[in-house]
């Protein structure tokens, strides 16, 4: 009999593979961290605001693979406190990345935040601080890691954008958000034509709306929003983190390895409408 395993392409599996995550102590970057450990990968680095918050996350990944049968054997998981909006501490984290494991091989910059604010009264300081975590955490994170990925001949870095690079999501205001993400998506296309021949790809991943803690601070209270978003989303419901990470583990792995600059939008046909 064939087994499954032996029926799955071997393209797709992050075996053998360095994959780092940013904002990976919970919501979708915990997410695509579990796709990476399910999907074989040997050294996986989380990154994220608190020590504690990181170790707890590879801690329940550890468990949680464990109580499904995983095999983890020769995985060594480790949690780094970082900052993505500081310059000094991106570097110390890929630094330690590098001296650690030598090289990295798939990096996922999900950190990001959101608020709802009308924009004739947002708080500037907040605007910026949201652009420094989303747009320079991104280009931070994307910057340090080809600068580890380049000499051992590439990788691919994927950026998560969100669908409110491409549409303006309502009712809700978030004018800042939208232009921080839309600025994202042009970055990822923007290196990936400069690096094309370095062999870094670069992609983004634009999701819809997802149940994480994120969307669910903004839903709080809030039914008719709720239904609202599920009305304009044509498959008719939120997605669940888990939803979004074979996309990842795709524009991550060998399977896409002649792709770059890629816009993958997963959105329940939110933007095909
Ligand atoms: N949830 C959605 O509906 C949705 C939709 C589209 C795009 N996104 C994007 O996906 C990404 C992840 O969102 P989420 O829903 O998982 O959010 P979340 O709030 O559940 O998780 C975000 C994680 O990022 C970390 N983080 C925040 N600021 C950081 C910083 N400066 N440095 C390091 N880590 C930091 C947080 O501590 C947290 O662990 C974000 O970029 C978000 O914009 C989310």
């Amino acid at each position: 009999m064939i087994s499954t395993q032996k029926r799955t392409l071997p393209c797709f599996s992050m075996q053998d593979k360095v994959c780092l995550v940013t904002g990976g102590a919970r919501g979708l970057g915990l997410e695509f961290a579990r796709a990476f450990v399910i999907s074989g990968c040997t050294q996986l680095v989380i990154l994220d605001l608190k020590q504690a918050e990181a170790d707890s996350a590879a801690k329940e990944l550890l468990d949680s693979a464990r109580e499904n049968g995983i095999d983890l054997t020769g995985l060594d998981l480790i949690g780094i406190e970082c900052d993505v909006a500081s310059e000094e501490s991106v570097k110390i984290a890929f630094d330690q990345t590098r001296k650690r494991f030598g090289r990295v091989d798939a990096v996922v910059a999900s950190a990001g935040i959101v608020e709802n604010y009308p924009a004739l009264e947002y708080p500037f300081d907040r605007a910026r601080k949201l652009f420094d975590i989303n747009v320079h955490g991104a280009y931070l994170t994307a910057r340090e890691a080809a600068k580890v990925m380049i000499p051992n001949g590439g990788g691919s870095i994927v950026l998560v954008a969100s669908m409110s690079a491409s549409i303006v999501n309502v009712p809700q205001p978030q004018t800042p958000y939208n232009a921080s993400k839309a600025a994202v998506k042009h970055m990822a296309t923007s290196l990936a034509i400069e690096w094309a021949k370095t062999g870094v790809r670069r992609h983004n991943s634009s999701p819809g709306y997802t149940l994480t803690k994120l969307t669910k601070t903004i839903l709080a209270g809030k039914p008719e929003l709720k239904e609202t978003w599920e009305r304009l989303t044509p498959i008719g419901r939120l997605a669940e983190p888990e939803d979004l990470a074979g996309a990842v583990v795709f524009l991550a792995s060998d399977a896409s390895k002649f792709m770059t600059g890629t816009d993958l939008l997963i959105d329940g046909g939110y933007c095909a409408i």
